[in-house]
């Protein structure tokens, strides 16, 4: 079913899980990831970029294959099609195509600007029904050609941002797409309880899901986290998966170089990745 992120995110929040936001590239992602929640009642988000959005061929194909797929399939969890660190008019494409739910990052401008145009954003968004995510204080690494500094946030701005109305905050608080290099500090667990003091009820996402350890995950969610992103590590298990076939030569036997065997491997990595996530999110049986 597929519906925006408003409601999941507020069961979420009252009832201490959070909702995977999982990044789709392609067919094979997607329906392994809806598969997945579907298999184990689960809500779930799935987060495309703007560079994930091209490959597709765009927004609307992104769009029409989602929906399509979500009633071919049958699946009767809550699922949001959501844009990830969209650009203000990547925003408003997606509204047109029929996206459920958009992310407007705003944080590489001024607090003011980023409070302007997320505004504007939020009275459109809602006026079709479509949540809103808002980003202050940069996540850290690179996803997509989108790159942050990793700023911490401040918690006033977040407050002036929670306050226009938007349905989800993305606060920085030590977080980076991608592998955590070995030197990392760790999540700014101080920083995201002033944030929670500053914008009470509302669901906070924390990005960069991906090598964050199972405590410092359940932390964060005891401290209103109610969306946690991961991409680079479905990405690197189906990766992991699909060299092991090469590696065996299995692409040479038989008809094992048909793109639906060579693909399998891979497919059933990022299954089991979704699922391992949903389970230590706490979102199994909650949909
Ligand atoms: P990772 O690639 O580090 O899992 O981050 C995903 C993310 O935050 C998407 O916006």
């Amino acid at each position: 079913m597929l519906v925006n992120a408003r409601d999941m995110l507020v069961k979420a929040k009252a009832e201490g899980y959070a909702v995977g936001a999982f990044n789709i590239n392609n067919l094979e992602w997607t329906k392994a990831i809806l598969l997945t929640a579907q298999e184990n009642n689960s809500p779930v988000i799935l987060g495309v970029s703007e560079g994930a959005g091209k490959y597709m061929t765009g927004f609307t194909t992104v769009a029409a294959m989602v929906k399509a797929m979500v009633e071919s399939l049958n699946i009767t969890v809550p699922v949001a099609l959501h844009l990830d660190h969209g650009s203000y008019d990547g925003a408003k494409k997606c509204i047109e195509a029929g996206f459920t739910s958009i992310m407007f990052d705003g944080s590489h401008y001024s607090i003011e600007e980023n409070i302007k145009k997320t505004k504007e954003l939020v009275s459109l968004a809602h006026s079709k029904g479509v949540s809103i995510e808002a980003e202050v204080g940069s996540i850290g690494g690179e996803e997509d050609g989108v790159a942050g500094r990793g700023e911490v946030a401040d918690s006033k701005e977040c407050k002036m941002i929670a306050d226009l109305g938007i349905d989800m905050l993305a606060a920085g608080i030590g977080n980076i797409h991608g592998k955590y290099p070995s030197n990392w500090q760790g999540l700014d667990f101080e920083a995201l309880e002033a944030i929670k003091g500053e914008t009470e009820g509302m669901p906070l996402v924390l990005h960069g899901g991906t090598g964050i350890p199972g405590d410092m995950i359940k932390k964060s969610i005891s401290l209103g986290v109610a969306k946690i992103n991961v991409n680079t590590e479905c990405q690197l298990s189906f990766a992991d998966a699909t060299r092991k076939y090469i590696e065996a030569g299995k692409d040479l036997e038989g008809k094992g170089y048909d793109p639906r065997k060579l693909l399998a491997p891979g497919f059933e990595a990022i299954k089991a990745t979704v699922k391992e996530k949903m389970e230590l999110f706490g979102s199994i049986n909650k949909a």
